[in-house]
């Protein structure tokens, strides 16, 4: 099989090698746009290997790398230095975390980047510790999200890893937003605000970055995800 996965119409997934966080076992996926340029868009960016870099090279150029949020940073720098004519943009909280590594833009509320009217982009607000930017695909209607919501494949882990995910309510395809993410979100409000840009979005479909993804009718699934907001 292919590394690279399609998913909709000129969009990919590539999935990256296990990491821990804090000792917790996550797999990990890269998402691809095609742009009508015939650039390419990265988000979350894998550690790129030649055989990945071969996979891609049959897509395109990569001109755009997105770092999310200010955990995801792993392919940032080594994808700058394969393909030094991209544009790196970052989350609003990454440059601050992440001080070695070169950008070029930081997601605001505000910024225009030049594929915006491909894909739009929202910071979801209201968490003192989550910076994360969320991503619509127009063209095949895909919402991008990094880890707000996680669906960890049961299969990957171990008994006790599987325990403690579905305690904290990310295993699965019942997954969701994590108990200890839920309560980073100390203003409710700018969270509901952001849910509603989010759910004003025309997807069908989800790409998140750590488990199952969903191929149609992904609107009922994240609004049961964000409920609790
Ligand atoms: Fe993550």
């Amino acid at each position: 099989m292919s590394m690279l996965q399609p998913f909709g119409s000129e969009l990919w997934t590539m999935d990256g090698d296990p990491v821990r966080m804090f000792a917790i076992p996550f797999s990990t996926r890269m998402t691809i746009v095609r742009l009508e340029s015939g650039n390419l868009w990265v988000h979350s960016p894998i550690h790129p290997t030649p055989g990945r870099i071969d996979a891609l090279r049959s897509l395109g150029t990569v001109r755009h790398i997105v770092a999310p949020n200010r955990i995801h940073s792993l392919g940032v720098s080594p994808f700058k230095e394969g393909y030094p004519n991209a544009e790196v943009w970052v989350s609003p909280k990454f440059p601050e975390a992440h001080q070695d590594i070169i950008i070029d833009a930081v997601f605001d509320s505000d910024s225009v980047p030049e594929w915006a009217d491909e894909i739009e982009h929202h910071v979801f607000r209201g968490s003192f510790y989550l910076d994360e930017v969320v991503f619509f695909h127009k063209l095949s209607r895909t919402l991008i999200v990094t880890d707000i919501i996680q669906k960890h494949v049961a299969a990957n882990d171990s008994f006790f890893w599987r325990q403690v995910k579905r305690l904290v309510g990310v295993l699965g395809k019942e997954g969701g937003v994590s108990l200890d993410l839920k309560a980073s979100f100390t203003n409710r409000e700018l969270a509901r605000q952001s849910k509603e840009k989010v759910l004003s979005w025309d997807f069908d479909r989800l790409v998140i970055s750590h488990g199952y993804c969903v191929d149609k009718d992904a609107r009922s699934i994240v609004e049961k995800s964000l409920s609790w907001i």
